[in-house]
């Protein structure tokens, strides 16, 4: 330990956190967008994330609109889950303001790439916005979200926010990357967002495991507890924007749709939205193992019975 910085066992992983950091960093206009708009031509989810095979009678045409209606979605569920995130990470912060300050460090430079990310997701937004048909609604406010987030035990939202930074990551490297019929602006957007989520899953990983050090049986338990009404308020929240995409796309893409087909579109908008942003998290084997690590066999069944009743 030194006087200068107050180091932890913690430290160096905090430091490679940082390191990364610097050299990564990117900036949105110059970077990322590049003078850039959309091509409606260009997909911009990848199917393995929309689950548009779900839809056999769709046109080619409106398997791609499908894809850019889950695309801006995707887009404005990160704007809104970053919002909370920050939040927690600058509180956060406040544990390391006299104690290590590389851990300091990169708390400040996480929460600096969210503020910029959610000016990304913005930024996306708005130029999604420009070339898409009128009518898109994104059903939930990102100000109304994160007190009820930050009221849950920091355990929770620390398991919740690790495991949204993993998923980011896989989403990126599994589907989005490998996908060259997509929107070439879209998966740059990720691509960079990839880039700087790298280093927060690992300073939410250190973040979690300090708090976790800090609690006892019961707390623990309390945070499972907050850990499944998170999920299940996520859930929720996946089905107002599933509801409000499906009538978007019904409204805006040009086809007539019977009873059944309007349900089945519903089925996958709710489908895909979950597989996004709750299964293919807790399918994550990193998330799993830290997870495992922490709580007892009761306690990880109680989350898996959580899951398995969504719906
Ligand atoms: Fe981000
Ligand atoms: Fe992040």
């Amino acid at each position: 330990m030194t006087m200068s910085t107050n180091e932890t066992n913690y430290t160096p992983r905090y430091a490679r956190a940082v390191e990364a950091s610097k050299r990564v960093r990117w900036e949105l206009e110059s970077d990322v967008i590049r003078g850039r708009s959309f091509d409606l031509a260009h997909k911009f989810m990848p199917d393995g994330l929309s689950l548009v095979g779900t839809l056999p009678f769709l046109s080619e045409r409106e398997r791609i609109f499908f894809s850019q209606v889950q695309g801006r979605t995707y887009a404005n569920l990160f704007a809104l889950v970053e919002r909370w995130v920050n939040a927690s990470v600058l509180g956060l912060s406040k544990r390391h303001l006299f104690g290590d300050q590389v851990a300091l460090e990169a708390l400040v430079r996480f929460s600096d790439e969210e503020l910029k990310h959610q000016a990304l997701f913005r930024r996306i937004e708005e130029l999604a916005g420009q070339v898409m048909p009128d009518g898109y609604q994104f059903a939930l406010d990102a100000n109304q979200v994160a007190p009820v987030v930050l009221g849950k035990p920091s355990w929770s939202v620390l398991a919740l926010t690790f495991l949204i930074e993993l998923y980011t990551q896989a989403h990126y490297k599994q589907s989005i990357a490998p996908d060259e019929q997509l929107s070439p602006l879209f998966r740059d957007v990720y691509r960079f967002h990839w880039l700087e989520e790298s280093q927060h899953a690992l300073v939410d990983e250190l973040e979690w495991l300090a708090e976790d050090g800090r609690s006892d049986e019961s707390t623990r338990i309390e945070g499972v507890t907050g850990l499944i009404d998170l999920v299940g308020a996520l859930d929720g929240l996946l089905k107002l924007q599933a509801d409000a995409d499906t009538g978007y796309f019904v409204a805006a893409s040009g086809g007539t749709w019977d009873g059944e087909q309007t349900a089945a579109l519903r089925a996958a908008f709710l489908a895909a939205y979950r597989y996004q942003h709750i299964f293919s998290g807790v399918q994550e084997t990193r998330f799993v193992a830290v997870l495992r690590g922490l709580i007892a066999p009761a306690q990880l069944d109680r989350i898996v019975t959580a899951l398995a009743a969504l719906g």
